[in-house]
């Protein structure tokens, strides 16, 4: 007793000692946990002996930078998570077979201890493969030049590898103190990936591997719980888990093992050419709430902060640099909103249920109706939490419940702490909505700022320099020979491009042929992807951009020597599918020329000399020491950055801490690097006009349900983190493809200009107000049973003026707010009161806030726009009014 209270009075001190250094920011605090195990039942998993209900937060390091972790782990805690989860990104851990990097953005230990400090737990999906829509899935290139080598499978070779780099980061966990029984946050680990949609693919070999890969896990002495998730299979004590929009009806393999949800995807990914997907809050909160109704007891959002695929990290067919994925924190770090807030009103129901749904083995189970059901989660010491659910698509319904009537609104749940009182419905929002804009930063405002205009747009630079990407063999590392090599076999990924060039003869007759007949000879290959392109002579004689597509391709040749340059691009790897050492890139199947008078020609018959990658690419002209050495020419305002040209600029950026974007959109494709840093590829490719339809968030949400931006580039706007910025002279390198005009380029703030509420009195009070009074265990009670409406514009803002504020019926919604006849006078001076000049703001939603009641009889409703400023502008404003 005496020696485990001096433990706790040593772990106390610890934690204070931590808590001070940190604050002095001196050291790294070592100890925030104390050591504790975690093991699992049925029911959850059992954390420190006790059975907890969980929620976690997706977040990938890699897509930010270190210098936004604290930020979003901060996020995630205050949103209501206890745990942050991400995979482990192999293919830059080991970028060279046995060189381990674990620098900048890959710095994963210090990512798990960030993790710590706030007081999360962690669930690490080593994988190693992880699909992610990260390029190869996660695999390092160079695994596929293994003699012998097939992936995911019973296969020494792989198993030999995977197991080593298995090792190498639990042995690195285990040596930096971050497993939980070590006092670190790490409480569950996972092995493979979604490995079960694929086994069928290697019959017995799949069989074997999932056995191997389990036993090969437990073996390493981790001493957290295993899982692998979408294998049905899952043997042993790893515990199989669910990857879905809808996870409530999984069951897992065996009665011992808690139904964890490793994958809730509260939005998706998107393709260049793509619409951009969306999924209503709503539908999600609803989906999470059916989980935990039915047994759940670990939900992870995929993603909560999706992120950006920086370099050339998205993996493909195609995928974009943006990994927004529309999560509840957006691509640049800003809450999304109503998503997060609705989400956090969510979790902190699930909360109040906590003790109930831990302390019950069995639920019992009520029919309500035809689409009506409810689960009662009956505790010891009379505590009682459930859920009601109304699972019709259309209708409310009005059910009867433990003596009590209750209206549902259609596909959503309500949440009953202590089986009396609803304090959470999954379709009444009550969060803000925030409209996101690009704000062009003013001059006037930021002083000294220089602030650039044309034709009523910002532009960041007004003097550019261009150099030519030569159509040319100008490497000493390339190589001739005979036939058409594979595209991944040649780069091993060291770049998108890989071109091949050779001399065709041409004869008279050939000439006469095509001139007689009207026809041209073709470049034909059976398949190809992601983008090729041929050129004639030194002309660009065609393109072709798909994804396994034949080409037939026109081209026209003069008698004599023609220079034939064939260019395969690769825009992201394969990430998904069985056999991915074999998927390979670029051509597949014959590469001719056909049309010829003398019959077709097969090209692999040539000799053809291979070149690796762009020139600027391999002089690192991006870079801030190599760039000056390079041969840039002045380009002409109003001119071009033309076709398979490097274009350069300096450009100061924007004050303050609002996150940095470049609207990239006057280009064509290619790549971008800003002080060095690549911030990713670019392309303007356009989404479908049509498949945008007005959006429910009832019914089933599969990924085509709720898009948006039909007609426009998918992605216009890139992420540059603000810790790769200086203040003034940044230098933006572009490589452009197409040719686009640099000029129009434009640096913009991503802010949330406006935040808009519309809180009702039917709404539920705010779920902070709920609590569990020691002396009467099972009921929950509340102080003030009054709705709010709660205001919050981001950090370094505060709320500048109100543009619509009602309380009794107002009309429409954020941007079109109505009043109708039913107004309270007071709003506007009672929202302005509360508000303005605050970074934050709430407002009971009552008739004696307004004073008085302005229709009697009929539910009133608070209905806010405001517009959020920097508090630097305000501070200005502020001292106007005095
Ligand atoms: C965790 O479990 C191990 C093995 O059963 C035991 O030795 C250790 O004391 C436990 N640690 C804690 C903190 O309970
Ligand atoms: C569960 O708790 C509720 C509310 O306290 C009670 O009405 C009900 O009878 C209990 N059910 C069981 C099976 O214990
Ligand atoms: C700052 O400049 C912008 C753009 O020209 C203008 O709209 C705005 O009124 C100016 N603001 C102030 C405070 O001068
Ligand atoms: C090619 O050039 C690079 C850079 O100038 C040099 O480091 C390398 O050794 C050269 N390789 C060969 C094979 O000449
Ligand atoms: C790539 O190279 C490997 C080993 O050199 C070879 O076995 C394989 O057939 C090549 N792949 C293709 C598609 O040419």
């Amino acid at each position: 007793m005496i020696g485990g209270d001096r433990r706790g009075f040593l772990l106390r001190f610890l934690l204070l000692a931590c808590l001070a250094v940190l604050r002095l920011g001196e050291a790294e605090c070592s100890a925030y946990f104390q050591p504790f195990n975690v093991s699992y039942d049925h029911r959850a998993l059992i954390i420190g002996g006790k059975r907890r209900m969980l929620n976690s937060a997706g977040i990938h390091y890699p897509r930010a930078t270190p210098e936004m972790w604290p930020d979003l782990i901060a996020k995630s805690k205050e949103g209501g998570a206890d745990v942050v989860q991400t995979y482990v990104f192999w293919d830059r851990h080991e970028p060279v077979r046995g060189q381990y990097y674990f620098e900048g953005r890959f710095d994963i230990v210090k990512f798990v201890k960030l993790v710590r400090d706030a007081g999360l737990y962690l669930h690490l999906r080593i994988g190693p493969y992880v699909c992610a829509e990260w390029n190869f899935g996660g695999f390092p290139v160079w695994l596929r030049d293994i003699p012998g080598i097939i992936f995911r499978t019973d296969n020494e070779p792989f198993k030999a590898e995977m197991e080593r780099f298995v090792k190498k980061i639990v042995d690195l966990m285990r040596e930096e103190m971050l497993f939980s029984w070590q006092g670190g946050p790490i409480i569950m680990l996972q092995i493979e990936n979604e490995y079960g949609n694929i086994e069928s693919s290697f019959g017995q070999g799949g069989k074997n591997y999932v056995k191997w890969a389990a036993g090969m896990a437990l073996g390493l002495g981790a001493g957290v719980p295993w899982v692998m998730c979408r294998q049905a299979d899952a043997p042993g004590s790893v515990i199989n888990a669910c990857n879905g929009y809808y996870c409530d009806g999984f069951r897992p393999n065996s009665g011992n093992k808690p139904s964890l949800w490793t994958e809730d995807w509260d939005g998706w990914y998107a393709s260049w050419g793509g619409r951009l997907p969306h999924r209503p809050v709503e539908d999600l909160a609803f989906a999470v709430a059916r989980f935990f109704q039915r047994g759940g007891s670990f939900q992870n959002y995929y993603m909560y902060f999706g992120g950006t695929n920086f370099g050339r990290t998205s993996g493909g067919p195609v995928y974009i640099t943006s990994y927004d994925y529309d999560a509840p924190i957006d691509e640049f770090g800003l809450k999304s909103q109503p998503k997060w807030g609705h989400l956090k009103d969510l979790h902190g129901a699930i909360k109040l249920c906590e003790r109930a749904l831990v302390s019950s083995d069995s639920v019992h189970y009520l029919k309500l109706g035809p689409l009506q059901e409810a689960h009662i989660y009956n505790g010891t010491e009379g505590m009682c939490s459930a859920f009601v659910a109304n699972v019709d698509q259309h209708r409310s319904a009005t059910v009867h419940f433990l003596g009590k009537a209750y209206t549902i609104p259609p596909w959503s749940v309500s949440i009953l702490p202590d089986c009396r009182n609803i304090v959470f419905n999954t379709a009444k929002v009550a969060a803000q909505t925030s409209i996101k804009s690009t704000e062009v930063p003013y001059s006037n405002l930021s002083l000294g700022q220089i602030i650039l205009m044309r034709n009523g747009h910002s532009y960041i630079s007004k003097s550019w320099m261009s150099l030519a990407e030569p159509n040319a063999l100008w490497s000493n590392d390339t190589f001739t020979v005979q036939g058409i090599l594979e595209h991944l076999n040649v780069t091993k990924d060291r770049s998108d491009y890989l071109w091949y060039f050779t001399r065709i003869h041409v004869s008279d007759d050939d000439v006469a042929f095509w001139e007689e007949n009207k026809v041209s000879p073709k470049i034909e290959i059976d398949s190809m992807r992601d983008v090729f392109r041929v050129f004639v002579n030194g002309q660009l004689a065609g393109s072709v951009v798909g994804h396994w597509v034949k080409v037939v391709q026109p081209i026209k040749l003069v008698q004599g020597y023609n220079k034939l340059v064939l260019l395969s691009q690769t825009v992201g790897l394969q990430n998904y599918g069985a056999f991915l050492e074999k998927d390979g890139a670029g051509f597949r199947g014959k590469v001719k020329l056909t049309g010829l008078k003398s019959g077709d020609i097969d090209l692999s018959k040539l000799s053809w000399t291979y070149q690796v990658g762009l020139s600027g690419e391999f002089r690192k002209i991006y870079s801030i020491e190599e760039n000056e050495k390079a041969e840039w020419t002045d380009l002409v305002q109003d001119d071009a950055c033309p076709a398979f040209t490097w274009c350069k600029t300096f450009f100061d950026s924007p004050e303050g801490v609002d996150p940095v974007a470049l609207n990239l959109g006057s280009m064509g494709k290619g790549q971008a690097w800003v002080n060095g840093h690549h911030i990713g590829r670019y392309w303007n490719s356009v989404a479908p006009k049509d498949g945008c339809q007005k959006c429910d968030y009832w019914g089933p949400y599969h990924s085509e349900k709720c898009t948006t931006n039909c007609g426009k580039p998918t992605q216009t706007r890139y992420h540059v983190p603000r810790s790769w910025l200086k203040s003034s002279d940044n230098l933006l390198v572009i490589f452009e493809e197409f040719g686009g005009n640099p000029f129009d380029i434009s640096v913009e703030l991503h802010t949330s200009e406006m935040v808009c509420g519309q809180v009702s009195e039917t709404h539920y009070p705010p779920l902070h107000r709920w609590s569990y009074p020691d002396s009467l265990l099972g009921t929950i009670s509340i102080d003030d049973p009054t709705p709010e409406m709660y205001l919050n514009c981001e950090e370094g803002h505060v709320i500048g003026s109100i543009e619509f504020a009602s309380y009794g019926t107002p009309k429409g919604g954020c941007r079109n707010f109505q009043r109708s006849s039913c107004h309270a006078a007071d709003s506007e001076h009672v929202v302005k009161e509360a508000c303005e000049g605050r970074n934050s703001c709430s407002i009971k939603i009552s008739n004696a806030e307004f004073g008085g009641d302005p229709c009697r009889g009929i539910v009133k409703t608070l209905a806010v726009q405001a517009r959020c400023i920097s508090s630097a502008s305000s501070k200005l404003g502020a001292s106007a009014f005095k």
